[in-house]
């Protein structure tokens, strides 16, 4: 009752799902599914558990998760630690919110490349009747080689392999693919191609950035800080940008979902203009606490997006 905005012009209609709202809690928070029925109060219209690998591992090390206040900014590099699928499986029978989920899948660490596919195929067999939609996420900074998955060869053989096994079924699920904000334009030509000869149903886009540019933290501390992901306000732009493009290269029957540097209910409303059909936060949550997903909310519903 307190963060929620019920409103019919927030309804949205996408993937064959119906949305409450466009704001979704990106991937990453709640990586196991645990925090299910605790976010649901916060106002979200969706939430998307994982990444998820099919066995559990434990991340990096710590420290593997540092704030930048001065940029509104993190880095993270906490290594897809997450307790396993199977677990998570067990957690989304028994969770009590009907929220729309999106299942958000990765490889194991020791998994090579080579046999990535598995893991994948895996992970989207045991989600498959507890979430709504699913995440392919080869953007991930923090797993060595993960982003080479993002190459035409590997990229459209294991979308295929995913909508193989996803026409088997009875009733296919919506599968998106999650991108990252450091691809060049003729990476993201060849992304679009593969996402028509595929035929998935969406992209996400971004994921964090490697890159270190803008940034106005000391330049001794950021180094100091080493490698990982970087997300919040430095990222807004450029996430806005890949937006954009995808959206001028796909048209608009390809549902893209929004997410990078949301840090004010205008960013938000930025992200639907440039062609977001849904949106998601993280470090917008984290810097401006829990009555953000409202604010949001009530700024779309006042731009008309
Ligand atoms: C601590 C942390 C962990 C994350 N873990 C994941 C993850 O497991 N899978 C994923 O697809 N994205 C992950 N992300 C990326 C976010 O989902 C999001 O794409 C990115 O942070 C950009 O959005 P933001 O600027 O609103 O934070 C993570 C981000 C952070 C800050």
């Amino acid at each position: 009752m307190i963060f929620s905005v019920k409103n019919e012009n927030l309804q949205r209609e996408f993937l064959g799902l119906s949305f409450d709202n466009p704001v979704g809690l990106a991937a990453g928070f709640d990586k196991d599914a645990e925090m299910i029925d605790l976010m649901e109060p916060f106002g979200f219209g969706a939430i998307e558990i994982g990444t998820l690998t099919p066995k559990a591992q434990p991340g990096n090390e710590k420290p593997r998760l540092f704030r930048l206040p001065k940029d509104q900014a993190l880095i993270n590099r906490m290594g897809f630690n997450n307790g396993g699928v199977n677990e998570a499986v067990d957690r989304l029978k028994k969770r009590k919110s009907n929220i729309i989920i999106g299942g958000n899948i990765g490889k194991n660490k020791i998994t090579d490349n080579e046999f990535a596919i598995n893991d994948y195929e895996y992970s989207f067999e045991a989600l498959f009747n507890v979430v709504d939609y699913f995440v392919v996420n080869v953007s991930s900074p923090n797993t060595p080689n993960l982003r080479a998955l993002q190459e035409k060869e590997p990229l459209s053989k294991l979308l295929s392999r995913l909508q193989e096994r996803n026409n088997e079924k009875e009733k296919r699920k919506p599968i998106l693919l999650k991108i990252a904000p450091d691809l060049t334009d003729s990476q993201l030509d060849d992304i679009t191609d593969i996402v028509r000869e595929t035929k998935i149903d969406g992209i996400i886009a971004t994921n964090t950035t490697i890159s270190r540019e803008s940034l106005t933290s000391v330049k001794d501390k950021v180094k100091e800080i080493g490698a990982g992901g970087l997300s919040g306000k430095p990222l807004t732009a450029r996430a806005t940008e890949v937006i954009k493009y995808l959206r001028q290269a796909l048209g608009k029957d390809i549902c893209i979902i929004g997410v990078g540097g949301i840090m004010t209910p205008e960013d938000a409303v930025e992200k639907m203009k440039a062609g977001a059909n849904l949106i998601q936060i993280f470090s917008g949550f984290i810097y401006n606490g829990p009555s953000f997903v409202k604010n949001i909310n009530k700024a779309i519903i006042n731009a008309g997006v």
